[in-house]
């Protein structure tokens, strides 16, 4: 569907975030007309760029991130819909220019703060000041929402003062993946997996986040947060909790959002008493990757060598309620893994007789695989015979594997925030995180890393290129259990 008419204005828009991935994303859902042809894109930052140095930073943006060549006459109507405003932040008088350019009658108002979230609070001021918020306005916030629970409760708060929670779309870009919202299709228009989903049939789950990447010149935002706070208490969480939900009784946003909740309430909390079974924090020393040498965190550019930041986390987590008792769920994440890739791979228990065991002792599991990145697909593990005429039967893993790229081979991926753009002009904010969300992964989050800081745990290091401290495989292999190759 295309979406309303909106002024669509982007806050910080010189960042990071707004070259390499939003504006490319606005600009492709333009060209796939998805765009309603009134909407403007308007441009906020400090700068006193003129219209010409604006477009030239949106075209210089979109020749270095728009992956394919661009098409010149999408760029040609995209640049006609660009807008700049330079002002401060943090002062109203500035935003008077908003004035000029918003039709608040003709399209909707959705804000994008690409800022850092100290200022959400003075921005929303300032458009209120300017009487430019309007009951149809929307807003839509980058994390980190905070550090922890009271300092989100804190932004939430300050936002909360001008926006309804129905006018506020918290991104968490891990939702707006093609495989992660597969993930649901793969649930619930299935009825393969439907009565399977439980602990009777599955034995446990394993979420794993590797990144290749390490730092990238952002050490001080990465050192204040780590691993836990940058990865865990948004993206992992979040694909947890679509694992586990219960089915929610429609696809509305607050249908989801209620079962994701649920998920997140009944997470064990991890503390004093069980942060050593349950917990591993990691931090890369120098390593190879791919064959080439690499610092280590301590050495990156701008480090403080006393650094206790995380960069890599591994967790078992226990999800106590009548689904998944007794089902653990291994999660794990790192810079500086050997490769990019993020799977969810689902155990199941082994058949409740094994009538092959003179061959075989244990038979191997079937496994369910999601690969979210790269190679998005599904993959299921079987047992099969190998043909042949041999008395005694070999049996032989074998996998049913849907490859997105074989299977769709017309289509391209989207990224990300193009999907979750869409939605937010579209005004749906099934794709976006509740507060209340945000809340309880924090209220869960922060019991750990209080407990890592009263019991004074440090990351053990890992050589990059690795797959983190050998404790993280002590971790799973104490439940007779090892991390899925
Ligand atoms: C971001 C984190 O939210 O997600 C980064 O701040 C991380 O540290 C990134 O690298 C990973 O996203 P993706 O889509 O590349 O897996």
């Amino acid at each position: 569907p295309e979406a309303k008419a909106c002024d669509f204005v982007l806050f910080g828009t010189k960042g990071d975030l707004a070259r390499r991935k939003l504006l490319p994303s606005l600009y492709q859902l333009d060209k796939a007309g998805l765009l309603n042809e009134d909407t403007k894109v308007i441009g906020v930052a400090k700068d006193a760029f003129t219209h010409e140095e604006f477009n030239e930073l949106v075209v210089k943006a979109l020749r270095g991130f728009v992956k394919e060549e661009l098409c010149e006459e999408t760029l040609a109507r995209f640049l006609t819909r660009c807008h700049y405003i330079g002002t401060n932040f943090t002062e109203s008088e500035g935003y008077q220019a908003f004035h000029e350019l918003l039709e608040p009658h003709k399209r909707v108002m959705v804000s994008y703060f690409a800022t850092p979230p100290a200022i959400f609070g003075d921005i929303c001021r300032c458009l209120h000041e300017q009487n430019l918020i309007q009951p149809d306005s929307r807003v839509v916030l980058e994390k980190p929402i905070g550090s922890d629970l009271a300092s989100s409760k804190v932004i939430n708060d300050q936002v909360a003062a001008f926006y309804n929670e129905d006018q506020v779309y918290r991104i968490d870009h891990y939702l707006g993946k093609e495989t992660v919202q597969n993930l649901i299709a793969l649930r619930f228009a299935n009825s393969l997996f439907a009565s399977k989903w439980d602990n009777r049939t599955i034995d446990h789950v394993q979420i794993t986040v590797a990144e290749e990447v390490g730092i990238e010149g952002r050490w001080g935002y990465f050192d204040k947060a780590g691993q836990m706070r940058d990865m865990i208490q948004n993206h992992l969480l979040q694909v947890l909790t679509l694992v586990a939900m219960d089915p929610p009784v429609n696809l509305d946003a607050d249908s989801i959002r209620d079962e994701k909740v649920k998920v997140l309430k009944s997470l064990r909390p991890i503390n004093l008493d069980n942060i050593y079974e349950n917990t591993v924090r990691g931090q890369y020393s120098s390593g190879f990757l791919k064959g080439s040498p690499v610092p280590g965190y301590l050495e990156e550019e701008g480090a403080n060598t006393q650094s206790n930041a995380e960069t890599f986390v591994a967790l078992r987590v226990d999800i106590d309620n009548w689904r998944w008792a007794g089902v653990p769920f291994y999660l794990r994440s790192g810079k500086r893994m050997p490769t990019k890739s993020s799977e969810i791979v689902v155990y199941f228990k082994n058949p409740p007789h094994n009538l092959y065991r003179s061959n075989y002792r244990n038979l191997p599991p079937n496994k369910l695989t999601i690969r979210l990145q790269p190679h998005e697909g599904v993959e299921i593990q079987m047992m099969n015979k190998v043909p042949g005429l041999e008395q005694k039967q070999r049996l032989q893993t074998t996998k049913l594997d849907l490859s997105f790229t074989d299977t769709f081979k017309n289509e391209r991926i989207a990224d990300a925030y193009e999907r979750l753009l869409l939605e937010a002009m579209l005004g749906n904010q099934a794709l976006f995180v509740r507060r209340d969300e945000v809340e309880q992964a924090w209220t869960w989050v922060d019991g750990i890393i209080q407990s890592w800081e009263e019991s004074n745990e440090k990351p053990k290091p890992y050589p990059a290129g690795s797959w983190g401290p050998v404790a993280s495989v002590a971790l799973i292999a104490k439940d007779g259990r090892s991390w899925d190759e």
